[in-house]
């Protein structure tokens, strides 16, 4: 089968446990992408893999160069994308350790370079974001997410500038705001994946409650929790939703 799927995993790739098979490096008009192209095997199949953050887990989210990450996956004739992406729990109901498929974004991040548009011989497009999700590919993690029992919630996903982690009053500014989760990587990718025309969702793993949530004890401590079960997750899920394809 032709792969069209591709999956960017932010951190905790290497609890994921992938086989790498292949590795592609390729250039791109905005620059360096942040690993070559990994050919994984994964539920029987070879799945195109991109580590956001290198594989050697050396770039910030605020200078992952987003552009070439999605260019050169796309030179790859992919039409699919599922971001892998840790969070804090915001929301009550989203447990660290569980996944979340959000169904909304708020872009809080500043100063990225976040289009193609008039660029690389592009157009200038005002592309409609009003969702930001692909619905169908959402539709599916939710499935694969509720049928292997690791589904905590869906909801907004709060992207934030990083590399430092939020204060209390800037979470509690995005409980009000409707945030269920807060990330540091969701855009520019999904805004990015949408210029392209590649269908976009995030499997977002939780792992840790974000400041001053109760209960939470601080991203390190938490991280040590429930970082690997998060990513055992967020395997199990993969695996089920590629098995279907
Ligand atoms: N805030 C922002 N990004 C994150 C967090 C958080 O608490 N946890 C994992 N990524």
């Amino acid at each position: 089968m032709r792969n069209d799927l591709a999956l960017i995993v932010g951190s905790g790739f290497e609890h994921l446990g992938f086989e790498v098979l292949q590795r592609s490096p390729g250039k791109t008009p905005f620059g360096e992408p942040s690993s070559p192209v990994l050919t994984v095997a994964l539920a029987g199949r070879q799945v195109l893999c991109l580590a956001r953050h290198g594989e050697t887990h050396s770039i910030a989210p605020h200078a992952v160069n987003y552009r070439a990450n999605l260019w050169l996956l796309q030179q790859h004739g992919i039409a699919r994308c599922i971001g892998i992406n840790a969070v804090g729990a915001i929301s009550a109901g989203l447990e660290p350790g569980q996944l979340a498929i959000p169904d909304q974004l708020i872009d809080y991040t500043w100063g990225r370079p976040q289009t193609f548009a008039g660029e690389a011989g592009r157009p200038l497009a005002h592309v409609d974001f009003t969702e930001p999700f692909d619905p169908v590919l959402r539709a599916a993690l939710v499935d694969a997410a509720i049928a292997t029992g690791c589904l905590s919630v869906r909801g907004t996903y709060g992207v934030t500038q990083g590399p430092r982690l939020e204060t209390a009053a800037e979470i509690a500014r995005l409980e009000r705001d409707g945030c269920a989760m807060v990330g540091m990587t969701a855009m520019p990718e999904a805004g990015l994946a949408r210029e392209l025309g590649v269908a976009y969702a995030v499997c977002a793993a939780a792992v840790n409650r974000a400041a001053g949530r109760p209960g939470s004890s601080g991203i390190h401590a938490e991280l040590e929790i429930h970082g690997a079960a998060a990513m055992a997750r967020v395997r199990t899920c993969l695996e089920y939703l590629i098995g279907r394809l």
